[in-house]
């Protein structure tokens, strides 16, 4: 996750853009930041603490002489225990108490007492955006180092008028947020992780095999998620169409046994990601020869045996990583077996998905996922599987770090 551990405070001012502001808090969470919220009395008028606070799921700041507030943090700590200030949306009243130095409310003095990098997205009618005096505070306020997003021009919601004053949209503001944190250091750099990925291909003989209808695209996004982040990454791939992952050594296997042979060849790693389909059973002995249909004898019988568990060897080795996950592909009680395969897997996380045919899981391009881990389980929103893999891989760095 781009914004993994960092500790944003978001100041909101009075405006009708506030409501943007409950997505922005959404969208900088969904990448791992940390989102502390003050409000303004205007702020309140628009948007209440009580949806702010759900969203940001923490106390929402909006008193300077509470004492209860005070006693959390002081604002003193709050202007200064974050990496970076946003301020979204930015009255053309507040731009210009920051611009003065007016500490006034909250809000004000926590811009006044930082000494954080602040972004700040205005949001304002086009006249009082247009008007010298807010012109004048907004070079005041580049030249004390404030950084800007937006607005954008368009229509505003409360009088139809035209021209530039509109906030700028939440993901234009994270795209800022996360330039101005990006301070090209890596949360996974120095640390080697290992995936497997794609289903396995058990001979029956030398043309025909048992497999399963997993596509790889999970596991290959993680293990491209987890190269982003800085990990040296190796994937184990069994036989799939789809490209090799950027960023990652790739190894090609077939068969469940040359896929745990592969990984345990690569052990010790930092971190394993089992997302492979790996199949329960491989024929006990393949015929050498293609097995030949005989006139007027039925089918041959196929004598299974089982395979390898490869997540289960990882995660009981005496190399175990320090951080290994599996996925538990189920048609039901998709929680109940998530906790039980945590356990016998010996995982710190199973990621459980439903993979029901009218999912559309298996095979496709999203998913649907609950985290399950000692503590209890989570449940992610629909997401694209390359969506799931970033989440992930933040999910990971945290644990790590
Ligand atoms: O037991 P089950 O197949 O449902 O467990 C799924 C998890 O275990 C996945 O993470 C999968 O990659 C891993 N697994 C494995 N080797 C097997 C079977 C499953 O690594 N033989």
């Amino acid at each position: 996750m781009p914004l993994a551990g960092k500790r944003i405070l978001l100041v909101m001012s009075g405006g009708i853009a506030a409501y943007k502001s409950l997505d922005l808090i959404r969208r900088l969470r969904e990448r791992g930041a940390e989102v502390r919220p003050v409000m303004t009395a205007g702020a309140q008028q628009f948007v209440t603490p009580l949806a702010v606070g759900a969203l940001s799921s923490g106390h929402v700041y909006t008193e300077l002489f509470s004492r209860e507030d005070e006693q959390d943090v002081g604002h003193i700590r709050l202007a200064r225990d974050c990496d970076l200030i946003v301020v979204a949306p930015a009255t053309a009243d507040l731009m210009a108490k920051m611009a003065n130095g007016l500490a006034d409310d909250l809000a004000s003095t926590v811009l006044l007492a930082t000494d954080r990098p602040v972004l700040v997205a205005p949001a304002m009618n086009p006249k009082m955006w247009a008007h010298a005096a807010t012109g004048r505070n907004v070079e005041t306020l580049r030249k004390d180092g404030i950084a800007f997003v937006g607005p954008n021009a368009g229509e505003m919601a409360e009088s139809g008028e035209a021209g530039f004053g509109r906030m700028a949209e939440p993901m234009e503001i994270v795209a800022a947020v996360e330039r101005l944190l990006d301070d090209g250091t890596k949360p996974l750099a120095g640390r080697t992780a290992l995936v497997t990925s794609g289903p396995t291909h058990e001979p029956i003989d030398p043309v025909r095999y048992i497999a399963n209808r997993s596509s790889g695209r999970q596991g290959h996004a993680i293990a491209e998620a987890l190269a982003r982040l800085g990990a040296d990454v190796t994937l184990v791939s069994g036989p799939v169409t789809i490209p090799d992952p950027k960023g990652v050594k790739v190894v090609h296997v077939e068969q469940a046994a040359e896929m745990l042979d592969a990984v345990l060849a690569r052990l010790p790693a930092d971190i394993a990601v089992m997302v492979a389909a790996v199949a329960d059973w491989r024929v006990a002995t393949p015929n050498s020869e293609k097995i030949k249909k005989q006139p007027g004898e039925g089918p041959p019988p196929l004598m299974l045996t089982e395979n390898p568990d490869i997540l289960k060897t990882v995660g009981h080795s005496d190399k175990r990583p320090t951080v290994v996950v599996g996925f538990a592909a189920e048609t039901q009680d998709v929680e109940s077996n998530g906790r039980i395969k945590l356990q016998k897997k010996g995982a710190d996380l199973i990621i459980a998905n439903d993979v029901s045919p009218e999912t559309g899981i298996m095979g496709g391009t999203r998913n649907s996922v609950k985290l399950i881990t000692s503590d209890g389980i989570e449940a992610w929103p629909d997401l694209s599987k390359d969506d799931v893999a970033d989440r992930l891989a933040g999910w990971i760095a945290h644990r790590l770090t």
